[in-house]
């Protein structure tokens, strides 16, 4: 087993006692960042960024340098998985994320490929093994996929989208067609995380954040059932630990009971739910991570630390939290108000254990 100095995460995963709450932020690695701006545009764009591993490496631990946060996350992104089903992948300055062929027939899904994600992702599995081997043991290294609606619903959108209503549009008007679809993503999907863990990711969060535009009805059918099936098919102990598994489903508060049954270790949750309400919910079965508006991180120090302080009161004593925001952090912030944020949790969380 090789030695990890600081298990924090992994343990307040796992529900096991801790001496402060762990923290960590979602896109912590980012436009926010002065030093990833610099790196993105010496590389030229944010795909090249995440296709030279030792520039992807280099930017994980960016964050780290600065803040004294308690996991890496692996620099990658969730479309990956797309990209190199054949939908070809980049990113237009303002627009967001683009499929050069977005899929509009039924042929289409059919003929979508299972990829070997050893060989098509090489690039991010290296970008694992060198984070690991940069991070010495320091901290826990995070790796990543999009649940398979999330996935579907850019694939079938071309893009970004407000609504995402042609892919919501099929689920009606398709349905076996688009299980068709999230089945393969699901296969992908868990091939994808498992190489990750065997590459030395120590934990992996599915990020369905699109999940909260469902009915609740499509919700269960389209999005939850694909997410389960991922959870079980993960490997769930490598290196001699535990893999713990987080799922954060955008927006699904109403759900928080079916997705703790989904075999998941912890649940990432946004803002509009109190850790209070979800924690007597499904406290007993999860740990929670959460849930700072992100919008919080603009605000002037004393209510960063007010409402930092209010996340922790809410969830309240124990174990079981993983502090960071409800959503990734925006481009907007200055870096010294995430030092004030780290700061306050590392001051006030150890009251709470
Ligand atoms: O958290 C981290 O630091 C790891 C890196 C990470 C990125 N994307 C880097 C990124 C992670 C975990 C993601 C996940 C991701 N990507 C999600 C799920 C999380 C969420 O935010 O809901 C989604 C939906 C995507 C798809 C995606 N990638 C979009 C919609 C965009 C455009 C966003 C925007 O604000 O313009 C991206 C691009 C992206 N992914 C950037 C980064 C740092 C910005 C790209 C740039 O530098 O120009």
């Amino acid at each position: 087993m090789t030695e990890l100095k600081n298990d924090l995460l992994l343990r307040a995963l796992l529900r096991q006692p801790v001496n402060r709450t762990p923290l960590w932020i979602m896109r912590q690695a980012g436009r926010y960042l002065p030093e990833y701006l610099e790196a993105r545009q010496s590389a030229g764009s944010f795909m090249k960024l995440c296709k030279t591993p030792e520039l992807a490496c280099e930017v994980t631990l960016q964050p780290l340098r600065r803040f004294p946060l308690d996991a890496a996350i692996i620099f990658s992104d969730i479309l990956t998985i797309p990209d190199v089903m054949g939908l070809g992948l980049h990113f237009v300055e303002g627009e967001g994320p683009k499929f050069e062929d977005p899929i509009d027939t039924e042929s289409e899904i059919h003929n979508l490929p299972r990829p070997d994600v050893n060989e098509s992702l090489h690039y991010v599995m290296e970008a694992i093994s060198l984070a690991r081997r940069e991070l010495k043991g320091s901290v826990p290294l995070i790796g990543f996929s999009g649940s398979p609606w999330t996935l579907a619903a850019y694939m079938l959108e071309g893009g970004s989208s407000k609504d995402f209503a042609t892919a919501k549009a099929m689920i009606h008007d398709e349905p076996k067609l688009m299980h068709t679809l999230l089945g393969k993503l699901a296969e992908t999907a868990t091939d994808y995380l498992n190489a990750q863990i065997e590459h030395g990711a120590q934990a992996v969060q599915i990020f369905d954040s699109w999940g909260g535009i469902l009915s609740p009805e499509a919700f269960r059918e389209f999005s939850l059932r694909y997410i389960e099936q991922i959870v079980s098919g993960l490997k769930r102990e490598n290196e001699g630990r535990q893999v713990p598994v987080i799922v954060f489903s955008k927006g699904a508060n109403t759900h928080l009971e079916a997705l703790a049954d989904t075999g998941c270790n912890a649940l990432g949750l946004d803002w509009t739910i109190s850790l209070q309400e979800a924690r007597r919910r499904v406290g007993d079965r999860v740990a929670l991570q959460g849930n700072l508006d992100p919008a919080i991180v603009r605000c002037k120090p004393d209510i960063i630390r007010q409402q930092a302080g209010n996340v922790l009161n809410s969830f309240g004593q124990g174990d079981g939290h993983v502090f960071n925001l409800g959503h990734g952090i925006t481009p907007d912030i200055d870096p010294d108000h995430v030092d004030v944020l780290v700061n306050a949790v590392w001051e006030m969380s150890p009251a709470f254990h």
